[in-house]
């Protein structure tokens, strides 16, 4: 299962507590997404100098790569309060209603997973966020009759995995679109170190780049892999995290060198073997190894695509040389 693995970018029930508190809250904490971040400040200041709501902003990109965190930290920047729920979790139009309606004036709402919002919730959400009101009905037949109650001023915060998922008329609505992408080794180890520091752990030499560079370009894997490694170190070795602490605790929970764990392995062995390394469909791929299509479209492909292991093409997914050198696999005359 996907969230089985420690490499997993889902949130996992023991990184709650402690993203929590390692969580950067201002922009000025927050390492990477250099670009987002300098659009967000300036949206941020003129916002708060016209004492207006910031506009609606969609944050998207693969998971654990500081949506949440980012949208705690735009609400802290802005001076107001957020107010956090997810698409599934607003089961009818009403719910929707009642948390607007308990909004104060320049508020963030985050909506996580926005994409998975049932469409009868969204349609409310529109008015909402054009007009900052909510559109009634009332009565039925020719009597009925359509009232208009005031929200208060809003910044809507949306985050999803798939853009794409999103219906156009909900896209349209935000005026701010920006994209997370994967962090480079640099950045996470700058990452792992602050929160080394924040654990109170000592890691030294290049532990910090050995840890980034088995974190697939995402901060929450980095958090947790140094958290086993700092176990290892407290049990095997005297508490510091060394070279050698670091690669030897990581290679025993089988995060190869580059991040991949051992589905990421099955995946391409599978596509090597049994397709010849491609072009094989997604729903072909995901049967063979049993695994959901969605997941490897959301979780799995996007880093192997990154790292240029994989390629999309439009007659299916093709393992690339890279990937074969990677494994150890000798590149058949057809892939080169
Ligand atoms: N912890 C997780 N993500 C982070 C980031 N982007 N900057 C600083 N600390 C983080």
């Amino acid at each position: 299962m996907e969230d089985d693995r420690i490499v997993t970018a889902h949130l996992m029930m023991e990184d709650q507590a402690v993203e929590y508190s390692l969580r950067p809250r201002y922009l000025a904490e927050y390492i990477g997404q250099e670009q987002v971040k300098d659009n967000l400040k300036i949206y941020i200041e003129a916002a708060k100098m016209r004492r207006e709501p910031l506009d609606h902003v969609l944050l998207y990109g693969p998971p654990g790569l500081g949506k949440t965190t980012l949208s705690n930290i735009i609400a802290n920047e802005l001076g107001v309060n957020l107010r956090t729920t997810s698409g599934p979790a607003i089961e009818r139009p009403g719910d929707l209603a009642a948390i607007l309606t308990n909004l104060q004036e320049n508020d963030v709402l985050f909506i996580d997973e926005i994409h998975r919002l049932h469409r009868t919730v969204e349609e409310v959400l529109y008015p909402a966020m054009e007009d900052f009101a909510l559109d009634f009905i009332i009565g039925k037949g020719p009597s009925a009759r359509s009232v208009r109650l005031d929200l208060p001023k809003f910044t809507l915060i949306g985050a999803t995995t798939r853009a794409g998922l999103l219906s156009a008329p909900l896209r349209d609505r935000f005026g701010v679109v920006s994209r997370l992408e994967f962090y480079n080794i640099d950045e996470l180890a700058y990452i792992v170190s602050r929160t080394a520091d924040i654990l109170g752990v000592g890691i030294v030499g290049e532990a910090s780049v050995e840890v980034a560079r088995r974190s697939r370009g995402t901060p929450r894997i980095a958090n947790r892999l140094l958290k086993r490694v700092r176990d290892y170190a407290q049990v095997r070795g005297d508490g510091i995290i060394t070279d050698e602490i670091a690669h030897d605790s990581l290679e025993r929970i089988q995060v190869d060198p580059m991040g991949l764990d051992a589905i990421d392995h099955k995946m391409l062995r599978s596509m090597i073997q049994n397709y010849r390394g491609g072009p094989v469909g997604l729903d072909t791929i995901a049967a063979s190894i049993g695994e959901e299509s969605q997941t490897i479209e959301d979780v799995y492909e996007p880093y192997l695509m990154q790292i240029g292991f994989l390629q999309r093409t439009p007659r299916g997914r093709v393992v690339s040389p890279l990937a074969y050198r990677h494994l150890g696999l000798p590149i058949p005359d057809n892939n080169v």
